[in-house]
Parts: C-alpha cells; structure tokens; sequence
C-alpha cells in the first residue's frame, strides 16, 4: 500500500476514504483546514491529521511531503466552489509534483460534462488540472450519494414534507463502496490519466426513494414533488446524472437505510 494523503479527508466521503485506506495500510495523513478531536464523530483512529489550506497554500507543503499518492475528496460551497476546485487544485497539484507525488486520484461526479451548472462547471476545471499536472491523475466519477438524495428529501423538514424532486431519478451510491474504488485507484488500478464512472446498483424515481427514506425514517410527513429550476434541475430532468451502465454491485439504498453505513 502506498503512502497515501486523502485531502479533504474529514469530509462526508472523506472519512469513508480515509477509513477505507487505513483499513488497507499504516501510511495515511489527512489534511483539512480543520482538524478533528479524537473522539469526534469520523476520527478515523490510525490515520494523521495536518491543517492544509488548499486556496491559500498554507500547509500543503508539510501535508504532501513523503506521500506517493494523494486522493482529493475536497468540497466547497458556493463561490468558494471555483476556488477550491480550480485554485486549489492546481496549488494542490503543483506541490504535490514538487514533492515528488506521483499519482492524484480524485472525486468528481458522473454527468457534468457541457452543464451549465456552475459547481458542475467548477468540478470539471478540477479535472482538467488534475489531468494536465506532472501527477498520473485517476478522476472517478460518482452518481449522488446515498446521503445527498437524502439530504435533498430533508430539505421539505421546514415544510413539514419530505421534498422529491419532480421527473427526476437518481441511481444513489454508498460511500464505502466509492471509497473502495477510490483506494483500488490510488493502488493502481485502471488507466493513468483516465477517467471512470460508477453508480449505484439501481436506478429509481426520487419518489420512489424519498417514499423509502419516509418508511425507514418513521416519519409522517408526505412526499411532495418539487421541480427543480436551473441547469441541475434540467440536467437531472434529463437523466444526465444517471449511469446505469457503470453500475456498481454495492450498497443499494434501501439496504443503507437499514445498515446506516
Ligand atoms: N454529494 C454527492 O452526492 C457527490 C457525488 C459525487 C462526487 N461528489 C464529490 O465528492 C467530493 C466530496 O464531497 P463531500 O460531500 O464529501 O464534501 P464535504 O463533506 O463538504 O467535505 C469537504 C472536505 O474538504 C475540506 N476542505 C474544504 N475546503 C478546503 C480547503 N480550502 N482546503 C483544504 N480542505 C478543504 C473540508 O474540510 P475543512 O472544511 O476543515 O477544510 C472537508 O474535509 C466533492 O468534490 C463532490 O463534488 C459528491
């Protein structure tokens, strides 16, 4: 197992990278601008933990040196999105190759490609410097997570409802299970410099598993079909977030309600 630096390592899909390397090697390091008590909620025991900023630079020196490989599961939000993922990225991986790097594998997401959407858009700028660096770069990319949709069905708490998106269908993948792929990458496996798409095991309506999350939830508001606007809304619409072909025989979501993992 190769020395492995997971960036954004206390993020959702972070922690289950995280866990997934220390599980497989000694060698891990996380690097967040923040970092985790020990008894914190997705400490993963095993693995060191440094401060690193990607945009302003502090810290990314000290975080990569000695890594072989680093895996980027950062996030941002908002404008700081652009930042994070073009910036960021590209001071990310201009250090890394000062330090003698050699593989980058990162997180993206399955279907932004020509999206107006301007996180999707900011994403695909990650790609481009991640693939044009010194580094043998390894994008994967992932449908939503499990956690996403849910997050979306969540979103109606206010209303009093669990909100659906309407003519939308998801094919939502659990963490672990790209988690798994995203450490089969940093050891090696597929294509340098390629990219790869996975999905969850099956596609189904947002109604269909904001119905289920409602079931293993216990709650009683009602599912109410919301339409949404903008790029994200007519992309998913359109089913550009779907890959059924790249289908995953991992975690399905009503099994991850049951499981919680
Ligand atoms: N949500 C989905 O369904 C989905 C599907 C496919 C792919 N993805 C991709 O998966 C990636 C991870 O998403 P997530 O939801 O796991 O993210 P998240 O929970 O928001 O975690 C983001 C991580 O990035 C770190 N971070 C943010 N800004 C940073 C900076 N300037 N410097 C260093 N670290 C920074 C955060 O720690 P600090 O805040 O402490 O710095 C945290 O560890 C994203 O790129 C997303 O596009 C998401």
């Amino acid at each position: 197992m190769p020395r492995v630096l997971v960036v954004g390592g206390t993020g959702l899909a972070g922690r289950a990278v995280t866990a997934e390397a220390v599980a497989r090697g000694p060698d891990v390091v996380v690097a967040s601008r923040r970092v985790p008590d020990d008894d914190a909620p997705g400490y993963v025991t095993g693995a060191a933990y440094v401060t690193a900023d990607l945009v302003s630079g502090a810290g990314l020196e000290e975080a990569v040196d000695g890594a072989d490989v680093l895996i980027d599961a950062s996030n941002g939000t908002g404008r700081r999105a652009a930042h994070v993922f073009a910036t960021g990225a590209m001071n990310l991986v201009q250090t890394a190759a000062r330090f003698g790097v050699q593989r980058s594998v990162l997180l993206s997401i399955a279907g932004i490609d020509d999206s107006r959407y301007p996180y999707y858009r900011a994403k695909l700028a990650q790609e481009r410097v991640h693939l044009d660096s010194a580094l043998d770069a390894r994008i994967v990319r992932a449908t939503q997570f499990h956690d996403f949709v849910t997050a979306i069905f969540e979103r109606g708490r206010r209303f009093g409802a669990l909100t659906a998106p309407s003519g939308t269908r998801f094919q939502p993948i659990a963490i672990a299970d790209v988690a798994r792929v995203l450490v089969d990458a940093a050891e090696g496996a597929g294509e340098a410099n390629g990219i790869v798409t996975i999905g969850g095991p099956r596609v189904e309506s947002a109604r269909s598993l904001a119905q289920q999350w409602r079931e293993a939830s216990g709650t009683r508001r009602p599912v109410v079909p919301v339409r949404l606007g903008g790029a994200l809304g007519a992309a998913w619409r359109a089913g550009r977030n779907l890959a059924p072909e790249h289908a995953l025989d991992g975690t399905g979501y009503a099994a991850w309600l049951t499981a919680g993992d």
